[in-house]
C-alpha cells in the first residue's frame, strides 16, 4: 500500500520536473548513448582498463574526441572524414607522445640539399601514379616501436622491386638493432641514419628478423644475409612539389610531415586538407599521386599506423598548394634511395 503511494508520488514528482525543468533533469541523467559507443568501442579494440577511475578518466576524452569528430563530419565542409579510430581514448598529448616523433625532426632539414634531382631531366612523368599497382609496395606496418626507420625501409623496398622485379618486406628490427645506438630507441631517429645503415649493410627480410616491439643486441649473423643493397640516397630539391612529384613518378620516396593534428590522429578517408602546421615530426612513405573524384590533386601516403586508420592504412594528402613547403611540410624533407 505505502509503496504505491510512493510510486504515485514519484511519479507525479517526475512528471512536474519533465515538464517545469526539463534541462536541469537531461543534466541529471547520464549520457547512456555516449557510455554505449565508449563499451562498443573497448569491445571493438579490446581495451580495458585498470580500474574504474582510468575508465572514467578514458571516458571522458573519448567523449570529447567523438564529439569533435561527429562535429567535423556534420560540418560535411571539408573533402575528408573522421572517424572514432583506435586512438579515440587518446588525447591528442598523449597520442602525440605514442606515435608521432618527440622532437623537431627538421633539424636535418636544408643541411645536404646540394645534389639536383636525379630525375630531373625525365621528362615523361604521368599525370598519376600508384606504386602499390605496380606490386613494389609491401603491407601496412602497425609500429610500437621504429616508426623513424619505416619510410627509408619502404622506399628501399619499392626502389628493390623496381630493379630487380622482387619486393621483400624488409627488416625494420635490423636498423634498431644494429645501427649503433645513434638513435633514441624505438622513439625517435632521423630517416638519414636508417638510409645511412642500409647503404652500408643492406637490409635482411623481415621473417628472417622479425620485429620485437623493443630495442635489442645486434645479430651480427643475420646483419651479413642483405637481400637489398643500396648504393646510397639523395633529396629531393627542398620546397619544390614539382621536383617532388618527378622523384616519386619515379620511385617511392621517404617524407617528412607535421602529423600532430586532431585531424590527422583521426583521418579516416577523402582528400585530407589539413589543419597542419610545418613542425616535421612523423616519417611517411609517398607511394603515388592523382587527382580525386572532386578534382583535388593529392599525394598518396603509406602510414605505419596499422590498416584501421585511414584509408587502410594509407592517407591521401592535398598536393600542389600555394605555400612551397606543401600541406604539413611534405615538401621540406623529401630522400628516395639509389641504386
Ligand atoms: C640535366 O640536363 C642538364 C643540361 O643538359 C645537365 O646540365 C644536368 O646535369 C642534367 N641533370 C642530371 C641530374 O643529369
Ligand atoms: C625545427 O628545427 C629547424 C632547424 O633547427 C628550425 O629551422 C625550425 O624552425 C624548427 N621548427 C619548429 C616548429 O620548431
Amino acid at each position: 500500500m505505502g509503496s504505491s503511494i510512493l510510486k504515485q508520488f514519484v511519479c507525479c514528482f517526475l512528471i512536474i520536473i519533465i515538464s517545469w525543468e526539463p534541462q536541469a533533469l537531461s543534466r541529471m541523467i547520464p549520457d547512456v548513448s555516449m557510455i554505449e559507443r565508449h563499451e562498443d568501442w573497448m569491445s571493438s579494440y579490446g581495451r580495458q582498463y585498470k580500474d574504474a577511475a582510468e575508465k572514467e578518466r578514458r571516458y571522458n576524452i573519448f567523449k570529447a574526441n567523438v564529439k569533435y569528430i561527429d562535429f567535423v563530419n556534420n560540418a560535411g565542409n571539408k573533402p575528408y572524414k573522421l572517424a572514432v579510430n583506435e586512438f579515440a581514448d587518446l588525447s591528442n598529448d598523449e597520442f602525440k607522445a605514442a606515435h608521432i616523433g618527440q622532437r623537431n625532426l627538421s633539424k636535418t632539414a636544408k643541411s645536404s640539399t646540394a645534389n639536383p634531382l636525379m630525375y630531373e631531366n625525365v621528362t615523361s612523368v604521368p599525370p598519376s601514379i600508384d606504386w602499390r599497382k605496380k606490386g613494389a609496395v609491401t603491407p601496412i606496418r602497425d609500429s610500437t616501436c621504429g616508426a623513424w626507420t619505416i619510410p627509408a625501409v619502404d622506399a628501399v623496398e619499392g626502389l628493390t622491386k623496381i630493379k630487380t622485379g622482387k619486393l621483400y618486406t624488409l627488416s625494420v628490427q635490423e636498423i634498431l638493432d644494429c645501427d649503433g645506438g645513434g638513435h633514441n630507441g624505438c622513439e625517435g631517429g632521423f630517416t638519414d641514419d636508417a638510409f645511412q645503415f642500409i647503404k652500408q649493410h643492406g637490409l635482411t627480410t623481415e621473417s628472417n628478423y622479425p620485429s620485437k616491439g623493443n630495442v635489442g643486441t645486434c645479430d651480427t649473423k643475420k646483419e651479413d644475409e642483405p637481400v637489398a643493397k643500396i648504393s646510397g640516397y639523395e633529396n629531393v630539391p627542398v620546397d619544390n612539389e614539382n621536383a617532388l612529384m618527378q622523384a616519386v613518378a619515379n620511385q617511392p620516396v621517404a617524407v617528412i610531415v607535421d602529423a600532430s593534428g586532431m585531424d590527422f590522429q583521426f583521418y579516416s578517408s577523402g582528400v585530407f586538407t589539413g589543419d597542419c602546421g610545418t613542425a616535421l615530426d612523423h616519417g611517411v612513405t609517398l607511394v603515388g599521386y592523382g587527382t580525386s573524384n572532386g578534382k583535388l590533386k593529392y599525394w598518396l601516403i603509406k602510414n605505419s599506423w596499422g590498416v584501421d586508420w585511414g584509408e587502410d592504412g594509407y592517407m591521401r594528402m592535398q598536393r600542389d598548394i600555394a605555400a612551397k613547403e606543401g600541406l604539413c611540410g611534405i615538401a621540406m624533407e623529401a630522400k628516395y634511395p639509389t641504386k
